[in-house]
């Protein structure tokens, strides 16, 4: 029993910031949940207190060893005043996934949907309204055993913070140039690449930093043996339309199973558009743009929802996707799921909460 959530709430509310030109990640809400793990013990102390700074011991693992995961989701303000929740299951779900290959103690999904329900209804107001807005949510944990041998801590802590959101990129929802990766790696397979954790983001930087210099927004990965078949796109899942049909590549272990990958996916079924997972090469997508048949090309994620591809540069060799525009397909993906995240369209599909 992880008992009760004990509430404090703040003293001083912070002021809201402006929802024109809000980023993203960059303002946090007034209120954070948080609790403990403690071996012998399990999750215990749920409790929702004032957003404020966790004061830690030097030696706390995680600043040293990275036994950490994450999540994202978003919640959103219906025009009727609902607060809308998008597949919440399968974020807490991933947690469990996540904790196992980082050896962190298993959640309890139903218990942290609830505690996230009750942070969100106490921040409601800082759910921003506005078109491309929304409330992100970040859940993660952290070890947090005063120790620097190298084995799984004893204690940790499960906290979930708010940021409101605009655009993850500065494009929106225009194509983005994406530098294919020959030389850096971001996971392979027995590695932790799909897990949702620290190190796989600390691990792409490299290659990001290296790829905007050349003028790119991010990269696409290439599997870390071949260096042939296509894994992500930064830090999105990725989706090519090659004649009509929609591949993406099959989630084999580095892969990380993303929720808007799904959704993307089942709604492409719903639409009788044909969807597979499989392997797929860098050749393959050079091939189809010079035989005529790469219609589009675009990412999928939380953050961003869908990214459109409008370039990629492989080996100094550079095609244009759909002259650089927003592809047809993208285009709806976009607009239906957002709308289904907004309430703005009837959720059919039994996504929303
Ligand atoms: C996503 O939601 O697409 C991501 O994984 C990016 C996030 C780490 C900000």
């Amino acid at each position: 029993m992880i008992g009760q959530i004990k509430i404090e709430k703040t003293n001083s509310p912070k002021t809201k910031p402006d929802q024109s030109n809000l980023g993203f990640g960059n303002y946090f809400t007034d209120h954070m949940f948080i609790m403990d793990y403690t071996e012998g013990k399990g999750w215990h102390d749920p409790r929702i207190v004032p957003y404020a700074p966790l004061e830690m011991d030097p030696a706390t693992m995680v600043l040293h060893y990275g036994q950490a995961i994450f999540e994202g989701l978003k919640a959103y303000r219906a025009k009727d005043g609902r607060i809308l929740l998008f597949r919440p299951h399968k974020n807490m779900e991933r947690v469990n996934i996540s904790n196992d290959r980082l050896c962190i103690p298993p959640i309890d999904v139903d218990f942290c949907i609830e505690a996230l329900k009750e942070l969100i209804n106490i921040e409601k107001d800082w759910i921003p309204t506005e078109d491309g807005t929304s409330l992100y949510i970040r859940p993660f944990i952290i070890s947090t055993d005063p120790f620097l041998g190298v084995r799984p801590s004893k204690t940790y802590k499960y906290i979930v913070i708010l940021s409101p959101v605009g655009a993850y990129y500065p494009e929106g929802i225009n194509p983005v140039k994406i530098y294919v990766e020959s030389n850096y790696v971001r996971a392979v397979k027995g590695g932790i690449g799909y897990a949702k954790t620290p190190g796989n983001y600390a691990s792409s930087l490299k290659a990001q930093m290296e790829a905007k210099k050349k003028g790119y927004t991010q990269v696409l990965w290439l599997d870390g043996v071949e260096k042939k078949y296509i894994e992500e796109v930064g830090t999105m899942n990725v989706f090519f339309k090659i004649n009509g049909e929609v591949i993406t590549p099959a989630l084999e272990g580095s892969i990380l199973a993303g929720i808007t990958r799904d959704s993307t996916m089942e709604l492409l079924k719903s639409w009788g558009v044909k969807v597979t997972e499989r392997k797929i090469t860098i050749q393959e997508i050079y091939d189809a743009h010079a035989n005529g048949t790469l219609d589009e090309a675009f990412g999928t994620g939380t953050a961003a929802v869908i990214s459109p591809i409008g370039e990629l540069n492989w080996n100094d060799n550079k095609i244009t996707i759909n002259e650089g525009k927003i592809g047809e397909l993208s285009s709806k993906i976009y607009t239906t799921i957002t709308n289904i995240q907004n309430g703005d369209l009837e959720d059919t599909l039994g996504w929303t909460t």
